[in-house]
């Protein structure tokens, strides 16, 4: 007899079983947002030489295309598919200072061998193009 009413005691006071919630949330694919544009106007520098050595379209764009638009074309919040994209750079700003190449992430990532993140780095004179090119001006070419 008093076994049974703690039994009783023990069922009445168990705790509900907790309802699988309703408003779980479904899986939300990360989207990083696109860059705000903000186009970089180029300068037109003079260079020392007077002459520009390095061209967009047939030095530049050639070296994003093999090592770069993989990931910088649609995945990694920076695009470099073109010349207007590239110069539109990413939210966190441009990544090409016209004139300055020290200030421009698209030089210094590469030099400093941050990118490409999956491969080997660029070789001295891909990187020596790209830096060439900003301090020429970084013009569309
Ligand atoms: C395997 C994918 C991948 C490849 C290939 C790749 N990147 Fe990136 N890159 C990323 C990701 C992801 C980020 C953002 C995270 C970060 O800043 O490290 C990024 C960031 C950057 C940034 C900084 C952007 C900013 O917001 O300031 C620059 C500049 C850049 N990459 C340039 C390049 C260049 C130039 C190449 C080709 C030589 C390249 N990346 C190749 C994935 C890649």
């Amino acid at each position: 007899m008093c076994l049974a009413s703690l039994a009783f005691i023990m069922v009445a006071c168990s705790p509900a079983q907790p309802e699988p919630s309703p408003t779980a949330m479904p899986f939300s694919p990360v989207q990083l947002p696109r860059a705000t544009p903000k186009p970089v106007t180029p300068v037109p520098t003079v260079t020392p030489g007077g002459n520009l050595t390095v061209r967009y379209g047939q030095d530049i764009q050639p070296i994003l295309d093999a090592n770069c638009v993989r990931c910088h074309g649609g995945v990694a919040g920076l695009w470099l598919i073109d010349y207007e994209q590239t110069m539109m750079g990413s939210i966190n700003g441009p990544v090409v200072v016209p004139g300055v190449p020290e200030a421009s992430p698209l030089y210094t990532y590469v030099r400093d061998q941050l990118m490409p993140p999956d491969a080997p780095p660029l070789d001295e004179e891909a990187v020596e193009r790209i830096r060439r090119w900003i301090e020429e001006g970084a013009h569309k070419n």
